[in-house]
């Protein structure tokens, strides 16, 4: 990290990083055997040295900004800043300073109530901007010296819908798609504030802890408004982990005491118990709180108001972090194969394969697998190595164990992919749509599993309808909720969705061309229902979550599916 911090690895870093989750420019060919790749923990680490320097605060209107950012000017230099809008319509800017050192000074500045238990204080990233009680001092100027990015822009449909209907091409639509619905930067620096927030608050009760984002937030699949899956844990590193417990065992005569768990539920429920409360009560922003404590991995369901994100949080779950990585090394090896990704995504919500509720259908996880062991496939190409490879190209410093001993080491450095392992595949957006839809609809579901590990189809160990190995743990199926109807309607829908790209060949524009056939929504005009996330269904009853299954306990299937990774 400290390596991080230095100002010129910082700009390249930024640099590279913008490239990637702004606009992909590079394919991953022979001739891009220049490209320098960043690593995911280079980006986390950088975003996480972001959040750690950056503030939200709450303004009365647009006209507070420049007093805002005068008074703040007053205290400490500002690095960057950014206005949204919540989807209460009120106002906020995040603010990020130059340093950790400049926030400490500015939050010197602040006030907090502290009259009663009710209000007691609570110091976390998010504050709110108090009008002026005296005169008010001038501050025209200082805005001007640093621009005001505006992250409130959500995707406006209408101007989509006519933008991909003009577009030139199928694979021009699937790029438009992919570059107007990406989570954008502001959306990513909010959501690595709510995961530092949960760290301020909860530092006071738990010692040396981590809350990292994983998921679409994080894995370069992420579309605006997606999910927030957050994770609390240690925060050592692997080797810092080892030397500590040896350490402390052996050097150390004085020792903490340490709290045993008791009762009935297990530690990991007791904790979420606790969060759960914690959130309810000291966590500013936090709302509709649900606890899930049954699953096999216990979770918090939650909305920060604040920063408008719905957020599942659990603990020690490093290897769904692991899996992220992972995902977002795939995503980043080859610059199509996340707008690919995002128009199968877009394509299954609409015809509703999947759903934001967790039950007997699909969801983005293991839809995201199987569009990546397509891109491996000899019949495209291939474009994406096998698993496998990257485990057979790991070194020391790649080397990973996740709870319960679950190895998860792969190759993290992707420049140190030979080249010869470079992709001589040319096809298009638009071709390789079409032939992921083929390739499903040929794909033997009855006999055969996909693994991401092999990068080829193996033989199904059981007779659950669809089988996709979980690939940082091969004995589990990431679809195992996965009804034998709805695997159906996955072969039904990737055969129409075949025939409909099929028929856009003629080069005829009607209203429903290429990639608009396939990703409005049956039932509604235009792209609206398509284009949002689905934040107003995230939050569903606890109700809703322990829907019925026949193959397994009906209890928590619905919530099995979601968490079975761990
Ligand atoms: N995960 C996993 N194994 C599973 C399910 C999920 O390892 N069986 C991990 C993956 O890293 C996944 C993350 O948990 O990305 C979050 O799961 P989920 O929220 O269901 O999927 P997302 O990828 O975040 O997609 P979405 O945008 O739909 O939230
Ligand atoms: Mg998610």
């Amino acid at each position: 990290m400290s390596v991080l911090l230095q100002t010129g690895k910082v700009y390249l870093l930024r640099k590279q990083f913008n490239n990637i989750f702004s606009k992909c420019i590079f394919y991953r060919k022979k001739s891009d055997v220049s490209r320098k790749f960043v690593t995911f923990d280079e980006i986390v680490a950088l975003r996480r040295a972001e959040a750690r320097r950056s503030l939200v605060v709450q303004v009365n209107s647009e006209s507070s900004f420049n007093e805002l950012h005068g008074y703040c000017s007053k205290y400490a230099s500002i690095n960057d800043i950014h206005h949204y809008r919540n989807s209460g319509g009120e106002h906020f800017m995040l603010i990020e300073f130059n340093s950790e050192e400049n926030l400490k000074d500015v939050l010197k500045s602040c006030s907090s109530h502290q009259k009663d238990v009710d209000v007691m204080g609570v110091q976390s990233p998010f504050l709110w901007f108090r009008a002026s009680s005296g005169v008010r001092e001038k501050y025209e100027q200082s805005i001007k010296q640093l621009a005001v990015k505006d992250g409130s822009k959500s995707v406006n449909e209408e101007v989509l819908y006519e933008e991909l209907l003009n577009c030139d091409s199928v694979s021009d639509q699937i790029q438009m798609l992919y570059d107007r619905t990406v989570l954008n930067d502001i959306g990513v620096r909010l959501r690595y504030m709510v995961a530092r927030q949960l760290e301020v608050v909860f530092s006071s009760l738990y010692a040396n802890i981590r809350v990292q984002p994983f998921g679409s937030s994080v894995n370069g699949f992420g579309r605006m408004g997606c999910d927030l899956d957050l994770v609390l844990s240690n925060n050592l590193d692997e080797h810092n982990l080892i030397s500590f417990v040896t350490q402390s065992s052996q050097k150390h005569r004085l020792v903490y005491q340490e709290k045993k768990s008791e009762g009935a539920r297990s530690p990991s429920q007791r904790h979420m118990e606790l969060l759960g409360a914690l959130l309810e009560l000291r966590v500013p922003g936090a709302g509709r709180v649900q606890r899930i404590l049954n699953a096999r991995v216990p979770i918090v369901k939650y909305s920060h108001e604040l920063a408008d994100v719905d957020c599942d949080l659990c603990c020690n779950n490093t290897s769904g972090v692991y899996m992220s990585e992972l995902l977002w090394a795939l995503g980043a090896l080859d610059a199509r194969v996340r707008p690919l990704t995002g128009a199968v995504r877009s394509w299954a919500r609409a015809v509703a394969l999947t759903n934001a509720h967790p039950g007997r259908w699909l969801t983005n996880f293991p839809l995201t697998l199987l569009v990546l062991f397509f891109l491996q496939q000899k019949q495209s190409g291939p474009i994406l190595p096998s698993l496998n490879y990257l485990i057979s190209l790991a070194g020391k410093e790649d080397i990973r164990v996740a709870e319960e001993n679950l190895n998860c080491t792969f190759l993290r450095d992707l420049n140190k992919l030979p080249t010869d392992s470079y992709s001589q595949n040319d096809d298009d957006l638009q071709t390789l749509l079409f032939k992921f839809f083929e390739f499903y609809s040929q794909f033997e579901f009855q006999d055969k599993a996909i693994s991401i590990n092999e990068g080829r189809a193996i033989r199904k160990p059981n007779s659950l309808p669809l089988y996709v190995v979980n690939p940082l743990e091969q004995s589990l199926n990431v679809s195992r909720n996965v009804s034998y109807e709805e695997c159906e309607r996955l072969r039904l829908e990737v055969r129409n969705a075949a025939w409909h790209l099929e028929s856009c060949l003629d080069g005829h524009k009607s209203d429903d061309w290429g990639i608009l056939g396939l990703v409005e929504q049956k039932s509604s005009r235009g792209l609206k229902k398509l284009l949002r996330v689905g934040n107003s269904h995230r939050l569903v009853s606890v109700k809703d979550l322990f829907k019925d299954n026949d193959d397994v306990e009906p209890s928590t299937e619905g919530i099995r599916s979601k968490m079975e990774k761990f």
